[in-house]
């Protein structure tokens, strides 16, 4: 018989700075699905991959003084980098997609000259807002505070000849689709959402950037590049070899199953994904699921905020599969859930060392104690058995449900369901006291093969969250195995009768919190309360006085060391005023001049100027300086370069 496909995603990500918990959350969570598949026995392909183009990497690129390409090859390849991440995680992805990889720049060119010839991509003018870092367009209306809606960070204004796809003639196949489909889009909430937006007017979409080069060009018109959402919704169907000769699955997989996706990217996914395979005339994603947000006390994850929490040391410190376990455990996935040190420790504690871990431990020393190890084939059942066993009857079904939903909290819940019970039914039983009484031999055994056995059952559905703990769990009840299987556990009273156990180092150590969180909180404080050394306060100015500072936002376009100077660094700067101002700073001790190429600085630019070194210096970075460390002040490149916006900043902040 065939085996059943399952082509399943998590979104590609952005190479622009290292992944946090949350970009690990989605992608446990679709290879914990991917597993699931696998165990039934599905033909599955999981993919995921790294976004690759845009402004945002090639500014980052440039502030980092090397090439875009070396940028994220760095981030995807390089030590640290996504896919060294994916493999600490154990994450099974069968195929990783890079929109930098020539096949799928190839046929993103086919499929947008398709576009354009068939008619749903035409040319025209955009004028309107751009968020840089979430690389998107909005209208005046849409701005909420005059910031971008999903980040709430300050947009610029653009205007550029550019392409656009006739999104807006898709609203009523769309609306159509939802009310049609209500399964293609869940949780439900988002299809609100989605109709709400839908409702409030759909726009065409500007699919065409003129104003940067890093994306793919658009090979009849090569000024322009893809606009990098089209650039990289289409990679699910490029990495099935949709328009290239790199793969030939598009038959064999495509429409996927289901795109996993955070809830703020639900709209490229339901809306402009939908749509433009509408136009293409090919068949859409049976799924799309909007996950929540994993949040800090006090909101989002950013590396803005500087509050990011890095996977891999919370791997290292408390094992990969108690953080995978951790963040499907804890947080129901079609919600925000808030991540939390004392969160992590107790779910670790609670349910892996003291449920699961004990049961194992527990039933497999009794099983060693009082049978040397393997159970002889003599049983005698009792009552006190039935609720257990009906429980463990029960639980691939009511597991499988909660998996068809997605509800990877819920079917966990299943599973502990049968741990908890296990570990009521040994205090129940008292292996201990039957222990003593020889003629009650063959109920001990009872008893022990029905641990074994649950042990058994959760260990095999298990394995799609903690795959390397669910097989040392398999080893220690004895599991052989064709007794690991998802067949194998359609039903209670799987495991052989002879079973032989063996015992293996604690599953799960438990985790002093106490000790853990002060140890957590030490190496989060800065070091030592530094001494600092302050300068003699000058005297108090007026504010007449002040107001004579110029202070402007500048970039730096280019910056080198000055010859025979230890110190002076030359800057060549973007002032606002089209003409190159050009510094002299000495900080050439703190900075190497690469890494300050691309950053957005502040400079008093009324300051008389000053030769130094036989070169002109027409103002002066603003620095902080403490002690042996210095920093340039920085903005993000969200200010551009202009005159007194650094001042009006100053004068707010007063
Ligand atoms: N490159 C786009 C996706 C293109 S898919 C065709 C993108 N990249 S991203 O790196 O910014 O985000 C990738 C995914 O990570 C998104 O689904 C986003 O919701 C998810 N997450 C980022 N931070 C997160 C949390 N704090 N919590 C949960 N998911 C989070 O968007």
């Amino acid at each position: 018989m065939e085996r059943k496909k399952f082509y399943i995603t998590t979104p590609i990500y952005y190479p622009s700075d290292k992944l946090h918990i949350g970009h690990s959350y989605c992608t446990v969570a679709t290879d914990c699905m991917a597993r699931y598949k696998r165990l039934q026995g599905c033909d599955v392909m999981f993919l995921t991959g790294a976004d690759e183009h845009g402004q945002k990497i090639e500014d980052k690129a440039k502030a980092a003084g090397v090439t875009p390409q070396q940028y994220v090859d760095k981030i995807v390849e390089g030590e640290g980098g996504f896919k060294s991440l994916w493999k600490l995680m154990n994450i099974s992805y069968d195929r990783f997609i890079r929109t930098t990889d020539d096949y799928h720049v190839e046929a993103i060119q086919k499929i947008f000259r398709e576009l354009y010839d068939r008619g749903d991509i035409y040319k025209g003018t955009y004028k309107g807002k751009y968020c840089t870092p979430c690389e998107s367009f909005w209208t005046e209306s849409q701005l909420k505070d005059g910031c971008c809606p999903d980040c709430g960070r300050p947009v610029v204004d653009a205007e550029e000849e550019a392409y656009f796809f006739r999104l807006s003639k898709y609203a009523d196949r769309l609306l159509k689709l939802y009310d049609e489909h209500p399964e293609f889009l869940t949780p439900a909430s988002r299809v609100n959402e989605m109709k709400a937006f839908i409702n409030q007017g759909l726009q065409d979409l500007c699919v065409s950037r003129t104003s940067f080069t890093w994306g793919v060009p658009v090979d009849f018109d090569p000024k322009h590049v893809v606009y990098v959402w089209v650039d990289a919704l289409f990679n699910y169907m490029t990495a099935l070899g949709y328009k290239n000769d790199k793969y030939h699955d598009v038959e064999k997989y495509w429409p996927a199953d289901v795109h996993f996706v955070g809830k703020e990217i639900v709209r490229f996914h339901s809306i402009i994904w939908p749509a433009m395979l509408m136009a293409m005339d090919l068949p859409l994603p049976k799924r799309v699921y909007g996950h929540g947000w994993l949040l800090l006390e006090g909101g989002k994850m950013s590396k803005s905020k500087g509050n990011v929490v890095d996977p891999v040391v919370l791997c290292q410190r408390y094992g990969v599969d108690a953080i995978r376990f951790f963040l499907m455990r804890s947080f129901p996935f079609g919600s925000d859930g808030v991540f939390s040190n004392e969160l992590l420790i107790s779910t670790i504690n609670t349910d892996l060392a003291n449920d699961l871990g004990n049961l194992v431990s527990r039933t497999v020393a009794m099983v060693e104690k009082y049978f040397g190890g393997t159970l002889p084939a003599e049983r005698e059942s009792a009552p006190a058995d039935d609720e257990l066993i009906a429980i463990g009857n029960e639980l691939r079904n009511n597991y499988e449900k909660q998996m068809e939903a997605f509800a990877f909290q819920n079917g966990l819940a299943e599973i502990f369901k049968l741990v908890s019970r296990a570990n009521k039914y040994i205090d129940e039983n008292a292996p201990w006291v039957l222990a003593k009484d020889e003629t009650k031999r063959a109920r001990l055994a009872t008893v022990m093969y029905n641990l074994l056995e649950s042990i058994r059952l959760a260990g095999i559905l298990l394995k799609p969250y903690m795959p390397e703990s669910a097989e040392k769990i398999l080893d220690q009840c004895g599991a052989a195995e064709n007794e690991r299987t998802w067949e194998s556990a359609a039903a209670f009273g799987g495991l052989h009768a002879d079973v032989t156990v063996q015992k293996g180092p604690v599953l799960f150590p438990r985790i002093d919190m106490e000790k853990e969180l002060a140890e957590l909180e030490a190496a989060a404080a800065p070091k030592e309360e530094q001494k600092v050394e302050t300068a003699p306060a000058k005297p108090q100015i007026a504010f007449p006085d002040f107001e004579k500072v110029e202070l402007t936002v500048c970039k730096v376009l280019a910056c080198e060391k000055v010859e025979k100077s230890d110190k002076l660094l030359c800057f060549t700067l973007n002032d606002g005023t089209g003409k190159d101002r050009q510094i002299l700073s000495g900080i050439a001790k703190y900075y190497k001049p690469e890494e300050l190429v691309g950053k957005t600085v502040v400079a008093c630019t009324n300051l008389a100027p000053r030769k130094m070194m036989g070169r002109e210096s027409n103002g002066m970075l603003i620095s902080a300086e403490q002690g042996e460390s210095l920093h340039l002040l920085m903005l993000d490149d969200a200010i551009p370069p202009a005159p007194s916006c650094a001042e009006k900043a100053a004068l707010k902040a007063s």
